[in-house]
């Protein structure tokens, strides 16, 4: 379920910082979106939710937060905390984030445009369509 994808990271040769890019091949999906979450309190929670359709893919720019994805059976988290390594999320997986750290931002690459419509918000109603 925890599908970290290695970032390619271009240190720079006189001491000038990293640079990391995310090209097509790096994800297994054409990007149609992208959003971030910033000032997420270290108390809230995001997510809550599956996708049907949607893959995701997840870097954290800056600080650190949880994911813990569910698959209808197993639960795995995972600590996001270098921005050269992405989380994908595939179709079908409750996720939830949580434990913000403060400064965190999260990007993410989707491979949708929003649609409410893939959303599965409601955990009774995910373990039903798992179960399909
Ligand atoms: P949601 O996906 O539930 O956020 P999270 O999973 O981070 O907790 O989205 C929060 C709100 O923002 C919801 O009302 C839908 C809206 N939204 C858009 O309008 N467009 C988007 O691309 C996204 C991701 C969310």
């Amino acid at each position: 379920m925890i599908k970290i994808i290695e970032i390619p990271k271009i240190k720079d040769p006189e001491g000038r910082g990293n640079l990391s890019v995310v090209e097509k091949d790096i994800v297994p999906f054409d990007i149609k979106r992208v959003y971030y979450l910033y000032d997420v309190p270290s108390d809230a929670y995001r997510g809550g939710h599956a996708h049907k359709a949607l893959y995701q893919f997840l870097i954290p720019l800056s600080g650190s937060f949880d994911v813990i994805l569910k698959d209808g059976t197993n639960i795995n988290s995972v600590t996001l905390n270098k921005p050269n390594k992405g989380l994908l999320i595939v179709p079908g997986i409750w996720r939830e984030l949580e434990n913000f750290s403060s400064g965190a931002v999260c990007l993410v690459l989707a491979s949708e445009v929003y649609d409410e419509a893939d959303y599965i918000r409601d955990y009774n109603a995910f373990k039903l369509f798992k179960s399909r």
